[in-house]
């Protein structure tokens, strides 16, 4: 059977945390492709990975490259290229350069990927991963896009530092577009099996949830030149993980809706199971007026946003 292989597409800030954390997993060994111009320092970062792998007593290999045939047959496709944002923002404002790079990398990983389950990082990420889907042509199940795994963290992160409690005890759900207009379910949170409202009053609640749509923004805000990248890989990995193990796990993320939550032809964050058949189910959750209401608008941004692709 050999090892599985897992490409990574762009291996600028989150790139090179997926390698690392890729390796230390042992998931399969690792490509990582950039553009010509950074060939020489993906190579550096593949090499300085590879010397790590003693200390870490690990055996996968990780490489380097410009070269898209070096990714033939990978298991699992993560894509980080485009640009991220900066101070002022919004992640839609990258839709055009993203968009063209999106194209480009679609085509080559349609070419020597054709089987793989392709994970699209790259904002705005419910039209970028839209874009991917249509240019490649790859079936439904096999095209997700990390979103809803980095929103759910940041808003369980928040609800762990109000309470004074684990994370690791905290269970939650975002649904939507990858924005200021997702929904952090709180009607569904809990802290070790208690419902958060009855740890946390109203205010406090409502300001996690504002922290929790702009949480993107803030880490912008603080690094002054660039975007939040240990988080995001993190969250990438643990999906990449539940399909080559077949986990089953329920991880929000961008999925192709088909009329489920009212929504038809678009990519936006529910819950997945991801498993070996790559998004094997969507779970709908019975939503109270309110939140379809909150639904239905990230919904129309996130259509806006994928008209202005023209795909
Ligand atoms: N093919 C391959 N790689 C590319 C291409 C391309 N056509 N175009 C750009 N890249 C590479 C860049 O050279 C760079 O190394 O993608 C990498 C992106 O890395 P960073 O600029 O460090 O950005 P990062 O923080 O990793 O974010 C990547 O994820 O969260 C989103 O908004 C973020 O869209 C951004 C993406």
């Amino acid at each position: 059977m050999g090892r599985k292989k897992i490409a990574l597409i762009g291996g600028g800030q989150i790139g090179q945390i997926l390698a690392l954390l890729a390796s230390q997993k042992e998931l399969g060994d690792v490509v990582i492709l950039d553009i010509p111009q950074f060939e020489n320092p993906v190579k550096g970062k593949a090499l300085d990975l590879m010397e790590m792998r003693p200390l870490d007593n690990t055996s996968v290999n990780i490489t380097g490259t410009s070269d898209y045939a070096d990714i033939s047959d990978s298991d699992v496709v993560i894509i980080t290229a485009g640009v991220p944002r900066r101070p002022g923002m919004s992640r839609d404002d990258l839709l055009e350069i993203n968009l063209k790079i999106i194209g480009d990398v679609a085509e080559n990983v349609k070419k020597y990927a054709p089987d793989a389950f392709v994970i699209v990082v790259s904002n705005p990420l419910d039209a970028i991963v839209y874009a991917f889907y249509k240019v490649s042509g790859f079936s439904k199940n096999k095209v997700i896009g990390m979103a809803g795994a980095l929103d759910s963290s940041r808003f369980k992160a928040f609800i762990a530092m109000e309470t004074g409690y684990s994370p690791q005890d905290v269970q939650c759900l975002v649904l939507g577009g990858h924005g200021d207009t997702m929904v952090p379910l709180t009607r569904l949170a809990t802290v070790g099996g208690i419902p958060v409202t009855e740890l946390l009053d109203k205010e406090t609640i409502e300001g996690i949830e504002q922290r929790t749509r702009m949480a993107g923004g803030e880490i912008v805000k603080l690094l002054g030149n660039g975007s939040a990248f240990f988080s995001p890989a993190k969250s990438a990995m643990t999906m990449a993980e539940s399909y080559l193990l077949d986990q089953k796990r329920i991880i929000p993320s961008a999925g192709l809706c088909e009329g489920e939550y009212g929504i038809k032809d678009l990519f936006i964050g529910v819950p997945c199971v991801i498993g070996s058949d790559g998004i094997e189910k969507i779970i709908e959750v019975e939503l109270t007026a309110e939140e379809k209401a909150a639904l239905k608008v990230t919904a129309d941004h996130v259509a806006s946003v994928v008209e202005e692709t023209g795909l």
